[in-house]
């Protein structure tokens, strides 16, 4: 089978299993693929549902989605879905948007979320659509590398892979932002989570080599220049611990950001300031003030960041990363023990500029910028750390570009 050429030779493998094992399962082969990576966070976090700044890199593991449209007979009328992480199944009738069909939280309500909010897209211009979209049946199959529950974006890289698919085999030819939008349209609407822009953006637009400074305000993005591989290296290593973000807590950090807004009387936290904040600290609980202090002064570290990297500041940098994780911990209150250990024994690592967590937080991994020659040092002090509980050892993250997908 014919990949383009320039598909890096882990991902081309990685693809070319997924389509082999399609083949061994269905007896037909798939008829295209798209792959859409995951994302490690440098900083900014929590800032992007508060109209304000982040800056992800996209990362080398990915989901990769493959399929082809069902034969059409009486006996292939419904869409399938196949996850090889979990070994399960799911049957839908493309023409429905029954949600209660599936469990709350549970997987399928992402993915067949995908494909419906595909069908609600808007089409690109000129784009002749498939004949009759909203009744052909697809049959998908989903691998991922990005390890689940992470703190990496898992959901938004299975998001938008399975909505580039979706896309490509009905003859939507959805551009990359309106495929971050529909990936995002069903977490929110179909998965209920109330996530900001910021997974679904990288996973969508990110380019190769570059880290992405996206304004959450109007969505739009910069590319940011990474230090080369021989100045600093992105370190990702797994508490051990996982986290489930459709469980209260997150829409409970967005609800306190809220109420902080309202009482300053801002559209958003973006537009508050630490004196803002000081006037209106006796309408607010201690626990609200305290969120939202870290999200004015998260912000602002967001930007001191770029600077930093911009004049080859590294220790700047990671002064900056170390500041982000304390808050996180500290105001925002989203770290665990494991997190907080990780990132101790990091920050005590000759070679390390900077570490923090990064995600949603309540467990998955922290990121860690050091010089190459220390990744083997902080590597090993990490799984001290962790006492071996991570299901996957720490790993040196390249930068990739976002969802791509092709016809087979
Ligand atoms: C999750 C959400 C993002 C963002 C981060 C925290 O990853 O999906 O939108 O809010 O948490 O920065």
């Amino acid at each position: 089978m014919l990949l383009p050429g320039d598909i890096s030779p882990q991902l081309g493998g990685q693809v070319r299993a997924a389509l082999e094992r399609y083949l061994a399962r269905a007896g037909v082969p798939a008829s295209a693929v798209a792959a859409a990576p995951g994302r490690v966070n440098l900083i900014g976090e929590h800032t992007d549902y508060n109209d304000g700044f982040v800056l992800p890199v996209a990362i080398n593991r990915w989901c990769v989605a493959v399929g082809r449209v069902r034969l059409h007979d009486p006996a292939h009328a419904r869409s399938r879905i196949y996850t090889e992480n979990l070994d399960q199944a799911v049957e839908f009738d493309p023409s429905q948007r029954d949600v209660s069909a599936f469990e709350a939280g549970a997987w399928p309500r992402y993915l067949v979320g995908a494909v419906w909010s595909v069908l609600d897209a808007v089409p690109a211009g000129g784009a002749a659509p498939h004949s009759a979209p909203s009744i052909t049946p697809l049959d998908i199959v989903v691998a991922s590398t990005v390890p689940l529950g992470s703190g990496l974006a898992s959901s938004a890289a299975s998001t938008v892979a399975t909505a580039a698919l979706a896309s490509r085999l009905l003859g939507r030819n959805l551009p990359p932002a309106a495929l971050a939008a529909a990936a995002r349209h069903a977490e929110r609407t179909f998965a209920g989570v109330p996530c900001g822009i910021m997974d679904q953006d990288i996973a969508a637009c990110a380019q190769p080599g570059q880290a992405m400074l996206i304004d959450c305000r109007d969505a739009s993005q910069r590319p940011v220049a990474l230090p080369s591989a021989e100045q600093v290296v992105i370190v990702i290593a797994h508490s051990g611990v996982r986290h489930a973000l459709a469980g209260g807590q997150y829409a409970a950090r967005r609800e306190s950001c809220r109420r902080a807004a309202a009482a300053m009387g801002v559209p958003a936290l973006r537009d508050a300031t630490l004196a803002d904040l000081a006037s209106a600290a006796a309408k607010l609980s201690e626990h609200d003030t305290a969120c939202a202090r870290h999200v004015i002064t998260e912000n602002a570290r967001v930007l001191e960041f770029i600077q930093a990297l911009a004049a080859s500041d590294l220790h700047s940098a990671g002064r900056l990363m170390l500041a982000s994780h304390a808050s996180l911990r500290d105001l925002y209150r989203v770290s665990c023990p494991e997190l907080d250990t990780m990132v101790a024994a990091a920050a005590g690592t000759p070679g390390v500029f900077g570490s923090r967590l990064t995600g949603g937080g309540f467990g998955g991994c922290t990121v860690t910028l050091c010089r190459p020659n220390a990744a083997a040092e902080l590597t090993a002090r990490l799984r001290a750390a962790v006492g071996g509980s991570a299901a996957e050892p720490p790993f040196i993250a390249q930068a990739v570009g976002g969802v791509q997908s092709w016809a087979i």
